[in-house]
């Protein structure tokens, strides 16, 4: 049986079906073990045959798959926009993906529109409620086209609901850390319960009781009006947000904007343990879709998002490394401040993705060889390498920030790799496989360091 993680992939419509494609190549080109399988879910299906979502449709997803690959859903030539309303808030409802969860990171200065914001100052996450609120779309119309028209749009939460969202926010601040390491200690419940007091109650209560039992947390509460001004103030204090369907939506937008657009966020529609769906937060954008000038980093972001919740984090860690590598280097589109394509970023980085022999083809002598010995001086490696031929080489190490070394003398070798580069250092595997960095083969010895030359002795 393979174990290669089943997708859905489904680009939608507008953008998403030019950024999903630049998404893809950058997982292939990761070496993450993935089977993909395409569905033309969306509104030229819709148009063609009146088909949103086919029978069984979100059974089989459940069934079938390990996790979804979503674009975006909006056309103009569907006004109802009946088909995205089916298809994409259909996965989140009837799959019961009860949390999306949006988070919320500054790669670099430069991105934020906020003066002095570093990236450490801006690394909280939103986590939504997805199944609920306004969304359920209950309501009545009566009176409809007279002056006594009446149009009413019922805001559902249940306590199970309610609970479980918040509880979902909890715990992902027990065990999920901030990108410098450090752990998450606050969990901020936003709502309007000073207008909405109904709702507001439940959230209130159930917040303060689930609250109770982490301790070791810190409970917050802000109205969603306050919320926002002082998420563009000072983006700061912001932690682990957690709050109903409809102001998690306008909150992350909000939330986008900080991050340097919504062409850079991400998100993923969770239910621990089922089948669930990452897509980019923001829309098909119809007047960019089709010119290859939208922005593919959110949604490569969210694929390396899918990979790390599937238990794929060296390729979603590469990945997410390498789109940062790639906003510094301006290897970006337009609304960033690039002048590449959606293409030419995604084929920046897939490119950048995939690991590198740095010794091997074309040296018959050095492959199948054994580590003989390790020499250190100061910021230097020397590696001694003694080939299957009986030839000597030298790999000599420069800058060296660290070495990891797995027993390495006498193991078989067969190549040098560079797995990663992150300037200004460059990470180097010796291994016994024949992909440098792909699992399987066992890795020798680590070395990250700024730069590697290789002589025959
Ligand atoms: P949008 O997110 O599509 O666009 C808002 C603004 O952000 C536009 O100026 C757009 O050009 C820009 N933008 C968005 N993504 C970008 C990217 N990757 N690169 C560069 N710029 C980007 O929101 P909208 O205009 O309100 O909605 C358009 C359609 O998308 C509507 O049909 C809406 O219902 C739908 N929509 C779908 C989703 C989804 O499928 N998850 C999300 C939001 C909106
Ligand atoms: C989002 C979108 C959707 C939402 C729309 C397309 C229904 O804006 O994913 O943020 O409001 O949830
Ligand atoms: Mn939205």
């Amino acid at each position: 049986m393979s174990n290669k993680k089943k997708i859905a992939v489904i680009p939608g419509d507008g953008i998403g079906k030019e950024e999903i494609p630049q998404a893809v190549r950058v997982i292939e080109a990761s070496g993450a073990p993935v089977d993909l399988t395409y569905f033309d879910w969306g509104a030229d299906r819709y148009l063609k045959d009146k088909t949103t979502v086919p029978p069984d449709g979100f059974a089989m997803l459940g069934r079938d798959f390990d996790a979804i690959l979503a674009g975006a859903f909006g056309d103009p030539r569907v006004p109802s926009n009946i088909h995205a309303k089916e298809i994409l808030l259909g996965m989140r409802f009837q799959m019961d993906l009860y949390a999306n969860v949006r988070p919320v990171r500054l790669l670099d200065a430069s991105l934020c529109p906020l003066k002095g914001i570093e990236p450490k100052d801006l690394d909280f996450v939103v986590i939504r409620e997805n199944t609920e609120g306004v969304y359920v779309d209950r309501g009545s119309l009566t009176g409809q086209g007279t002056d006594d028209e009446v149009a009413i749009q019922e805001d559902i939460n249940t306590a199970k609901g309610v609970r479980r969202i918040i509880r979902y926010a909890f715990e992902y601040c027990l065990g999920q850390k901030r990108a410098d390491g450090t752990p998450r200690t606050r969990v901020l419940m936003c709502d309007k319960s000073n207008a909405m007091t109904y709702a507001g109650g439940l959230w209130q209560r159930t917040f303060k009781t689930i609250a109770a039992e982490y301790p070791q947390i810190k409970p917050e509460h802000t109205y969603v009006d306050a919320l926002c001004a002082a998420l563009v103030r000072d983006p700061r204090p912001f932690d682990v947000i957690v709050t109903n369907n409809m102001f998690g939506d306008i909150i992350t937008d909000l939330a986008a904007g900080l991050q340097g657009g919504l062409g850079l966020a991400a998100s993923g529609n969770i239910h621990p343990g089922k089948t669930s769906m990452f897509e980019p937060v923001h829309g098909s954008a119809p007047p960019i879709a089709g010119k290859n000038i939208a922005n593919p980093m959110g949604a490569i972001l969210t694929a390396a998002m899918m990979l790390n919740h599937l238990g794929l984090q060296d390729a979603a860690e590469k990945i997410e490394v390498l789109v940062l590598e790639a906003v510094r280097q301006k290897k970006t589109t337009s609304d960033i401040g690039g002048n590449l394509g959606t293409m030419e970023v995604g084929d920046w980085i897939a490119k950048q993705v995939v690991p590198k022999f740095v010794a091997y083809i074309g040296d018959p002598d050095f492959h199948d060889g054994a580590v003989s010995k390790l020499i250190r001086d100061a910021d230097q490696l020397i590696v001694e390498v003694t080939g299957y031929s009986g030839a000597h080489f030298l790999v000599r190490f420069t800058g060296v920030e660290s070495v990891v070394s797995h027993e390495p003398q006498g193991l078989m070798i067969y190549a040098l790799g560079e797995i990663e580069a992150r300037a200004p250092s460059r990470r180097f595997i010796f291994t016994n496989s024949r992909e440098p960095g792909q699992k399987g083969g066992e890795s020798a010895l680590e070395v990250v360091a700024r730069d590697v030359s290789v002589e025959k002795v």
